[in-house]
């Protein structure tokens, strides 16, 4: 066994002036000509994108078409939406797109060359070993983590009880990724409990508005995001050593990275460990919890929806508690609402991209070397595509009618080679947390009349959680 592999990728200024310059730079080599749409500098139009971008995706949609260009701060950025756009850019010309380029690379900073952030040669190694670590049989066993785990965040809920159900899902999905990915037990004070402080601590960063975002003096949110992936980086590369050392393994996907070769016989060196892994507990998150907070929100604002979600748990697992099998494929309805949560509320939004040649889509001429961005989104709501985009109708997840979407239409996963590698885990955990939920409790939306405020860095998350009152089921 042997580390070499492909050599990573160049490296991506961090400093702020730098990035800007590099920015302008290439804004400036772009050839071709940029698609219609607004592209004078306007403070407003970008603190409107930043507060609601998905409004103004739409009317922008609908006054130029699916190819536009907006100018966001300094840059103007290309958006591309709809079926044929998604497909052109995920699957049938993906090789025209990157990633690390595009206008999400202040992550690179925290996750370091994982999949996310690494395109071609690179991504597609790291993909290749990695894969068998998600296959449906090895997932079996981060299942039972999730079940566990859920029945024992239940234990804290009594009926009558207030509590914000965001807040509650983020800390038992954190427990959830900790063991399942490191074998690490949050509950447990030191080491483990510290990384789970550190990881949300560094997350925050993001979370913070633009402005404060750029700062990079002592005391702003770049020198703490800073702190504490330093230490998450200690913790994560002395777990690597020991395991590598003791030849000690688990049921986590540490351990199975660990072992996992290409077929030339390399494998990941501990560099590569550390960003892999830091990209999966990155990516898998925020966007599990904010998926099963949508969930619930929407079921809380359409209650005819739940009496069948618990007719069907209670006919396919009864008292017990669910078995892997029963949580892939035995629950059709729950899986309905989940795609219709999904469709509504994609918490990966946006897919932002570098076109390396110039192209054209959908009739327009669009340049090379500048951003250009897929939103699921934005897609997910166009009415031609999903008739009445805003009302929550899990039926149209049935599956012959999911059959009849074009190519393209559904993205909440994003699609082509770089197809969520944590889809299967991530839909796993939802419908775990949700199960146990509608086994025992009904939640009440604290104040249903009020629309969703969402916050859409780095993912799509109720802004502020969100309030119910626990009831027990009748
Ligand atoms: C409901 C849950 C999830 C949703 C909606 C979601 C969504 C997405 C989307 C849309 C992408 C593609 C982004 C792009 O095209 O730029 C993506 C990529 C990725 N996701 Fe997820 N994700 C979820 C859960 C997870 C989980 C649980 C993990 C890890 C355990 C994970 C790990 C990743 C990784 C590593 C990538 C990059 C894949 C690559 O480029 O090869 N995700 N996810």
């Amino acid at each position: 066994m042997c580390a070499m592999g492909v050599a990573p990728p160049p490296a991506v200024p961090s400093g702020v002036i730098e990035r800007i310059q590099s920015d302008l730079r290439s804004q400036r080599a772009a050839r071709g000509r940029w698609p219609p749409g607004e592209l004078s500098f306007s403070p407003r139009r970008t603190r409107d994108f930043e507060r609601e971008p998905l409004p103004l995706l739409l009317r922008l949609h609908e006054d130029y078409g699916p190819v536009f260009t907006m100018r966001l701060l300094y840059l103007p950025i290309v958006f591309a939406l709809g079926p044929e756009a998604n497909h052109y850019i995920t699957v049938s010309h993906a090789s025209n797109f990157r990633w690390r380029e595009g206008s999400m690379g202040d992550l690179i900073p925290l996750l370091g060359d994982g999949l996310l952030t690494t395109d071609g040669d690179y991504h597609r190694r790291a993909r290749r070993i990695m894969l068998p670590a998600f296959h449906r049989e090895r997932l079996a066993e981060s299942t039972s983590i999730m079940v566990q785990e859920a029945e024992r965040a239940l234990e804290s809920l009594r009926p009558g009880m207030r509590m914000n159900l965001y807040s509650w899902t983020r800390r038992l999905a954190l427990r959830v990724a900790m063991r399942a990915l490191f074998g690490f037990d949050a509950d447990r004070g030191g080491r483990d409990g510290r990384m789970a402080e550190e990881f949300e601590e560094t997350l925050g960063y993001w979370g913070k508005d633009y402005v404060l975002q750029m700062l990079r003096g002592p005391g702003s949110p770049w020198r703490a995001m800073n702190r504490s992936r330093a230490e998450l980086d200690r913790v994560i590369f002395e777990e690597i050593a020991r395991r590598r050392s003791s030849g000690e393994r688990g049921v986590d996907i540490l351990s199975l990275l660990l072992d996992a070769e290409d077929e030339d016989g390399s494998s990941l060196s501990d560099q590569e460990l550390r960003d892999q892994v830091m990209t999966l507990l990155f990516a898998g998150h925020d966007t599990a919890t904010s998926t099963v907070t949508f969930l619930f929100y929407e079921l809380g604002r359409n209650p005819h929806e739940i009496g069948p979600l618990e007719q069907e748990r209670d006919a396919v697992v009864g008292d017990r508690s669910p078995t892997a099998e029963e949580l892939v494929a035995g629950l059709p309805r729950l899986d309905m609402a989940l795609d219709e949560t999904l469709r509504m509320y994609p918490p990966a939004w946006i897919g932002p991209r570098r076109s390396i040649e110039p192209f054209e889509l959908c009739g327009v001429g669009v340049p090379g070397g500048v951003f250009i961005n897929y939103c699921s989104w934005a897609s997910h709501h166009l009415p031609q595509v999903f008739g009445e985009p805003a009302r929550f109708r899990p039926d149209r997840f049935e599956p012959e009618a999911k059959a009849a979407l074009p190519k393209g239409a559904y993205v909440p996963f994003g699609g082509g080679s770089r197809t969520c590698i944590g889809m299967r885990f991530g839909q796993l955990e939802v419908k775990a947390i949700a199960e146990s939920i509608l086994r025992r409790f009904r939640l009440e939306l604290v104040e249903p009349q009020r629309e969703l405020s969402i916050r859409q860095m780095p993912t799509l998350s109720p802004r502020g959680g969100l309030p119910v009152v626990v009831h027990e089921r009748t």
